[in-house]
């Protein structure tokens, strides 16, 4: 089944940089790490950090929680740590989705404990019917209904990642 475009790859080059600006007035001043979640957030990331008109380290983190389901597992997996220390950066957690809130909460855990002096949260996409466990979402590029999304990061069992825009896939 081909997938049905969502968000149009115009749409996001106009929301995007709107996001790099907000993020760039909003985090306070001091230094600042955006981490990525990988794979999901990979396009993403690359195109936010290039919106934040500051200095911005990159670093990553691997995670898996799928498999090649299309429903979370709640169990969250590290496969590929920080490679830099976060202690004392404003780091901002970088997310392709946001969907039961799982991944992400597990994830500030982690990162809060390592002492960073603020820690925020961009994601493109927020699916808030979804949500099982509360979450802060700082800035959000799109909030979308309740379908499962492919394209620009995001796949369906690793396909439609390098798709320029994003959209539905019909299970
Ligand atoms: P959560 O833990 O349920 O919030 O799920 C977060 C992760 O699940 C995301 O980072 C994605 O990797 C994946 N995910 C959730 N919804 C979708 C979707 O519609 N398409 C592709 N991946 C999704």
């Amino acid at each position: 089944m081909q997938p049905r475009p969502l968000i149009s790859t115009q749409d996001i080059a106009a929301r995007v940089p709107a996001l790099g600006s907000e993020i760039a007035t909003r985090l306070a001043d001091g230094p600042l790490t955006a981490v990525g979640v990988l794979r999901g957030a990979f396009i993403f990331m690359a195109d936010l950090v290039r919106a934040i008109p500051r200095d911005v380290r990159c670093d990553f983190l691997g995670v898996r929680s799928y498999g090649a389901a299309t429903e979370t597992s709640g169990v969250v997996q590290i496969t590929s740590d920080l490679g830099l220390p976060i202690s004392g950066q404003h780091v901002l957690l970088v997310e392709d989705i946001v969907d039961t809130g799982l991944t992400l909460r597990y994830l500030l855990d982690l990162l809060q404990a390592q002492g960073p002096a603020s820690l925020h949260v961009c994601t493109l996409l927020n699916k808030p019917s979804r949500r099982r466990v509360e979450v802060p979402l700082h800035f959000v590029g799109f909030e979308i209904p309740d379908r499962f999304v492919v394209g620009y990061g995001l796949d369906a069992a690793q396909k439609y990642r390098n798709l320029p825009y994003v959209a539905v896939v019909d299970e």
